[in-house]
């Protein structure tokens, strides 16, 4: 026997009923971020490597251990992406962002890479919903996306779920942060890894990225954020808490927060579900002032955030799929299929949004009938979310008198009528 291909590690695949709560969870992003002006953007999955190093840094894990490189046959060297923001940025500032109207709101869904070791809720390809919002200086930009994004996870079922926020100083202050966050940690540098005595050296902010234990000892009681913010950045982040209070945002301060990314500048926040493992994170985001003129655009200030699909879908108790009716459609052998098919054309045109399936696997009637009570008994593994389950028989009898004999499975109601009564029997008790 052949060996038999697998996925690539830290990839996964997904299939009915999974993919359709995928699907039901884009379309809710779509319709909630439609409702705030938010469009939808797609940008390449890969981009040139140094877009990356610009604007995530090249001193972060990402940068520095978890990017897919690879140089294509001219000799360049290409990323897929790890992240969106980049990209988004990039884009318009090839299109030339001077020129959009204010403010820019975009939102995307789709794949990102890191080279990670995979385990749950960590994979090496993911999905991400985000939002990036460019244009806005005021707080008022940040406490929109904040409250756009709880009610998009309020329509998902999501209910006891609280922002960690926290404000990263810019500029001077910033660097005034990093020295002192080195000179407090470099007494205990000989304590550290290879990889955290790095991270201390090229950019300290990063030392709150590592997960040795040494290094979280050696953090607490670290300079904290808030104390280095410039009178500004301070009035920004006090005026931002007032507005989701005011919003009913529920949120907490995490000096702690720094993430990952270099880009960052004041806000930053995550989500964390308690439903989740270790990879609790179920999103991050923040501003992120200083990175459209980095990339070459006008200076634009921004705001966003990156949902983890993945993680999102898994925390998820709700289901939030569209429900629909089920016609399962069974010609008793294969001398009924053209009827069948003919049927359930019929069908699908008087009951829009239903779900009308024929089975055309020649097992019968009475298979095809058990078939469609698996179905009702446990709804939760087909592909569809079904509120009802009709069995719609179809045998020679039916056939030659042009009958169609319709069974309601949960009621036990079975009925055999001309095929031309299907509109009125169908319009009517059927589907309530
Ligand atoms: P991030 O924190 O790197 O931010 O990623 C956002 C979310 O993506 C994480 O909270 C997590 O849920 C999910 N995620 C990250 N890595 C993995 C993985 N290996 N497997 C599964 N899920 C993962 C960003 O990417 C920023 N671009 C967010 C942003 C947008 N900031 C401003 N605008």
């Amino acid at each position: 026997m052949k060996a038999r291909l697998k996925a690539s590690k830290g990839t996964h695949d997904l299939f009915p009923p999974e993919s359709e709560r995928f699907a039901a969870v884009e379309s809710t992003a779509r319709s909630v971020f439609g409702s705030y002006g938010y469009g939808e953007i797609r940008t390449p999955t890969f981009e040139a490597t140094e877009l990356f190093a610009r604007s995530v840094g090249d001193t972060t894990d990402i940068v520095h251990k978890e990017m897919y490189t690879f140089t294509d046959r001219k000799g360049r060297s290409l990323t897929l992406r790890p992240e969106n923001t980049a990209g988004v940025v990039r884009a318009l500032v090839e299109k030339g962002l001077q020129d959009f109207p204010r403010p820019i709101r975009l939102w995307y869904a789709g794949p990102q890479f890191r080279y990670e070791q995979p385990q749950a809720g960590r994979y090496r390809e993911f999905r991400q919903i985000g939002v990036e919002q460019l244009g806005i200086a005021s707080p008022a930009g940040d406490a929109e996306v904040l409250e756009m994004l709880f009610r998009f996870l309020r329509a998902l079922g999501f209910t006891d779920l609280v922002a960690a926020i926290n404000c990263i100083p810019r500029g001077p202050a910033r660097e005034k942060f990093s020295r002192a966050l080195r000179e407090h940690a470099a007494t205990r540098a000989g304590e550290l890894g290879t990889e955290d005595r790095r991270r201390l050296e090229e950019n300290p902010l990063r030392l709150f990225d590592s997960k040795d234990p040494k290094a979280v000892e050696i953090l607490e009681g670290a300079p904290a954020t808030l104390d280095f913010l410039d009178e500004a950045s301070r009035a920004h982040h006090e005026r931002l808490q007032e507005l989701l209070r005011s919003a009913g945002v529920d949120f907490v301060e995490d000096a702690s927060i720094v993430r990952g990314l270099d880009y960052y500048t004041l806000t930053v926040f995550e989500v964390a579900s308690r439903r989740l493992g270790a990879q609790n994170a179920i999103l991050g985001g923040g501003r992120y002032d200083d990175l459209v003129a980095e990339l070459g655009g006008p200076p634009t200030p921004a705001v966003g955030f990156a949902i983890g699909e993945d993680r999102l879908v898994a925390a998820m108790e709700a289901d939030v799929r569209p429900e629909s009716g089920l016609f399962w459609v069974v010609p008793d052998s294969p001398d009924e299929y053209v009827y069948a098919l003919g049927v359930a054309e019929a069908i699908r045109s008087l009951v829009p949004g239903d779900v009308v399936e024929t089975d055309l696997t020649g097992r019968g009637l009475v298979k095809g009938l058990a078939r469609a009570s698996q179905i009702l008994e446990a709804p939760a593994a087909y592909g569809f979310r079904v509120r009802g389950v009709h069995a719609v028989l179809l045998g020679s009898r039916e056939r030659e008198k042009d009958e169609v004999t319709i069974k309601d499975l949960a009621a036990r109601t079975q009925d055999t009528f001309p095929r031309r009564q299907l509109a009125e029997r169908l319009g009517t008790g059927r589907r309530a």
